[in-house]
């Protein structure tokens, strides 16, 4: 089994940018978190962030084939991005979407997710524990 792990714009400023809402912990101490709790799972990991939309649509068309699920946080682009839904369409890889704040209490313009269509669940407001509770998710339904 192996996942890939997207993350979207500005969660590599995680520990700087609104500590308030996402937290102290920095984006290194994600992966950290990612990789440990994928190999207390025994599943293979690939974790990948970015800033830019296109690199996120790439990465998915390149998960085809090779990845038996996707745990993305598009971030801002959850807002946004027909293209993430599109490519998560394209390859029909299994897909759960998190986000590490609850952003069904947020502002009007999170409320809406494109990513969502294209996903079997989704994870807010559990911080770094809807990562794992997402992969967690994508393996039960493997065993199906
Ligand atoms: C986020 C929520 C998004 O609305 C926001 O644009 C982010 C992070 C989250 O993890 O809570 O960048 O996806």
């Amino acid at each position: 089994m192996k996942l890939l792990f997207l993350n979207g714009p500005n969660l590599n400023m995680l520990g700087i940018r609104e500590p308030d809402i996402y937290g102290k912990q920095t984006y290194a101490d994600l992966e950290r978190y990612i990789r440990d709790f994928c190999g207390e799972l025994g599943v293979d990991c690939e974790i990948l962030q970015s800033n830019h939309e296109g690199v996120l649509v790439d990465a998915i068309q390149s998960a085809y084939g090779q990845a038996d699920g996707i745990v993305i946080n598009p971030a801002a682009y959850t807002h946004t991005s027909v293209a993430l839904l599109d490519a998560l369409k394209a390859v029909d890889i299994p897909a759960v979407e998190v986000h590490l704040s609850d952003v069904s209490r947020r502002e009007d313009f999170r409320q809406i997710s494109y990513v969502r269509q294209a996903c079997r669940a989704t994870f807010a407001g559990y911080g770094f524990e809807g990562y794992r509770l997402a992969a967690e998710r994508l393996l039960c339904q493997k065993g199906q």
